[in-house]
């Protein structure tokens, strides 16, 4: 109370001042520098975007004859610009790797799933375990079930309409040693889309690089494979106990628990 006391004076005094040396302190003009009661961080040394520095000397005023150069650098030949990378990553909330690797990229398997010869690389080049087909699965119910179907056979709602027809990853041709059937394939439709030469559209599918990263993408590779072992098997490919489980849960007439991949 007393402390709430004190700050209504010092506010009125100040108020008084103000009138009082100035004759008002809103409205009015004055060609005076305004005043700066707490100046701490007004004044900030610094440069501004699109503005000249004195520090650099590339040009010669015509004038004045001064010297002075650009404030907006740019990068120092031969280097890669890492703390401005991770920005762009961070703000567009994307899983941004902001590591070495993740910016120079020159590991060509993992980044673009080709080998040194430029074929494709057969299998995923990171360690697939369950963690890894989760995110994999995840980000599939995101952006491929939409139109590849919850079990991949090219069925899904908006698939069933889209303007080319979806093909089923069940199909040979998507299994290992098929013709579509690297790791580094896959990986690199959905990396760059499917091209449609000479279409009213450029891609027949759209390109999901801007979605999901490298490793994103090389996950959806694994959960594709799953979706591909799961149509292949049959209820006696399961261990005794998960067995017994699901067949309890379809005879009780409900939904089993277990991942159907059924669930949107
Ligand atoms: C908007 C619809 C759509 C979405 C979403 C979509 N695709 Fe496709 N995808 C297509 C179409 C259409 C084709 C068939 C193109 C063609 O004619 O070869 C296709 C084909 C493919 C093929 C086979 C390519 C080939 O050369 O035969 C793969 C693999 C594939 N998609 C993976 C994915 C993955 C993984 C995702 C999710 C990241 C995804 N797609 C999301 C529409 C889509």
């Amino acid at each position: 109370m007393a402390r709430t006391n004190t700050m209504k004076a010092a506010l009125t005094l100040f108020a008084v001042a103000c009138v009082a040396a100035s004759g008002g302190c809103r409205g009015e003009r004055s060609n005076k520098p305004p005043r700066q009661i707490l100046p701490d961080m007004d004044d900030q040394p610094k440069y501004k975007a699109q503005t000249a520095s004195h520090f650099f000397k590339e040009f010669e005023d015509a004038e004045s004859g001064e010297m002075y150069g650009r404030s907006m650098r740019q990068p120092v030949a031969g280097t890669v610009p890492f703390g401005h990378y991770a920005e762009i990553g961070a703000s567009d909330g994307f899983d941004f790797d902001a590591t070495r690797e993740g910016i120079t990229k020159e590991d060509a398997r993992f980044y673009e799933g080709k080998n040194a010869d430029g074929s494709w690389v057969k299998y995923i080049p990171a360690t697939v375990d369950a963690e890894f087909i989760a995110l994999g699965r995840e980000n599939f119910g995101i952006y491929c079930l939409p139109c590849h179907g919850a079990l991949g056979d090219g069925a899904g709602t908006v698939g069933i309409r889209w303007s080319y027809a979806l093909p089923s990853w069940h199909q040979d041709q998507y299994r290992h040693g098929g013709e579509k059937g690297d790791d580094g394939y896959i990986f690199s439709v959905i990396r760059h889309g499917v091209p449609n030469p000479g279409g009213a559209y450029p891609l027949k599918m759209p390109t999901y690089a801007a979605k999901v990263s490298e490793r994103e993408s090389w996950a959806i590779v694994a959960y594709l494979r799953v979706l591909q072992a799961a149509h292949e098997s049959n209820i006696n490919d399961l261990p005794d106990r998960d067995r017994a489980d699901l067949l309890r849960q379809l005879n009780q007439g409900g939904t089993p628990a277990a991942n159907t991949g059924n669930e949107s």
